[in-house]
């Protein structure tokens, strides 16, 4: 075999590799293996955005506003739970966080390197739901990532945009590259 085609067959191979292992990445996400990270406050979406009805906007504004979707200030919960089932233990744990002056530490869940830009204010105005990326948020006890979040993923729904008569999505490497 040449050199160029021991390189080329290389390459295929690095790319089926990575290939089966998204593929059991996402299986065992499906599978309930992988859902999401433990967090300091076991702060449930399925009750929050679920039973409670809570409106996503309520707590991550920045979505509509800004490139970031923000975590809520502690606030936000306090404005509740200083009464809200203030007698339960997390709660109470929660209460210790805002009494120390102390940020919650969220761990995230969602990560893009730092070579690429995304903006959710373009998006969400452009009328996708929170859900078309990040799934059924309102039945998850515990958020866990959804979609792929890889540039394929990205690229083939700006390929269905693309001609968009309000909304162009377009291909520009540096529209999502630094
Ligand atoms: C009462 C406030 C509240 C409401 C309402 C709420 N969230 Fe959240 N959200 C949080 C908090 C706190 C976190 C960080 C802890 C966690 O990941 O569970 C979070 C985390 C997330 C994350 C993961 C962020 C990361 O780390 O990458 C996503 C995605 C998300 N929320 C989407 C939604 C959507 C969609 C809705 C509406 C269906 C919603 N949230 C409603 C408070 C809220
Ligand atoms: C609009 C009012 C409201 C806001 C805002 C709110 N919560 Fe709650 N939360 C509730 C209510 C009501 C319950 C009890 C629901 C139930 O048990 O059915 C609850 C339950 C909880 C529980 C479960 C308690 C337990 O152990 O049973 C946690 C933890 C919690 N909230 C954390 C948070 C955090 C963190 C925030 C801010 C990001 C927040 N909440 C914002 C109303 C609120
Ligand atoms: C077109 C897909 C898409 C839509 C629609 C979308 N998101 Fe996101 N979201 C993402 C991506 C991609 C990330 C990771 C961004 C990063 O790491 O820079 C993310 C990250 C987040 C985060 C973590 C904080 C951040 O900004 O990195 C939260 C919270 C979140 N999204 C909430 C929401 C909410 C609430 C909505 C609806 C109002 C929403 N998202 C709509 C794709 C989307
Ligand atoms: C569900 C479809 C969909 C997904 C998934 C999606 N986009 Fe988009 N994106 C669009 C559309 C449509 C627009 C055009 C919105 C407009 O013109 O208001 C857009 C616009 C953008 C813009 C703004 C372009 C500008 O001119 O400033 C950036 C940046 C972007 N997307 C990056 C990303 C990245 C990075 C990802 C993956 C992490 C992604 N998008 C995933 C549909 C999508
Ligand atoms: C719609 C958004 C979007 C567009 C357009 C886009 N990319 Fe990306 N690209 C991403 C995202 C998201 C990642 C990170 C996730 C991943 O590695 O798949 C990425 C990753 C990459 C990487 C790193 C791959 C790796 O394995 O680390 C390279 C190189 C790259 N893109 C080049 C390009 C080039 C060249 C173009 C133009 C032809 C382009 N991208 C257009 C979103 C985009």
């Amino acid at each position: 075999m040449s050199m160029k085609r021991l390189a080329a067959a290389a390459l295929v191979f690095s790319a089926l590799a990575c290939a089966s292992m998204g593929f059991t990445q996402s299986f065992s996400v499906e599978l309930g293996a992988t859902r999401g990270p433990v967090q300091p406050i076991p702060f449930s979406h399925k009750t929050h955005a679920g039973k409670l009805n809570m409106a996503c906007r309520y707590c991550h504004y920045g979505a509509w506003k800004s490139p970031w979707a923000n975590i809520p200030a502690m606030s936000t919960c306090m404005g509740c739970h200083k009464i809200a089932v203030a007698d339960r233990p997390n709660i109470q744990k929660l209460t210790g966080y805002w009494d120390r002056g102390e940020r919650i530490p969220w761990v995230k869940v969602h990560y893009l390197p730092d070579h690429v830009k995304f903006n959710h204010k373009r998006h969400v105005l452009a009328g996708f739901p929170c859900q078309q990326c990040h799934g059924p948020v309102q039945n998850m006890d515990v958020v866990y990532q959804y979609s792929s979040l890889k540039m394929g993923w990205c690229v083939s729904c700006h390929r269905k945009y693309l001609n968009d008569p309000t909304h162009p999505a377009t291909m520009d490497c540096l529209v999502c590259h630094h």
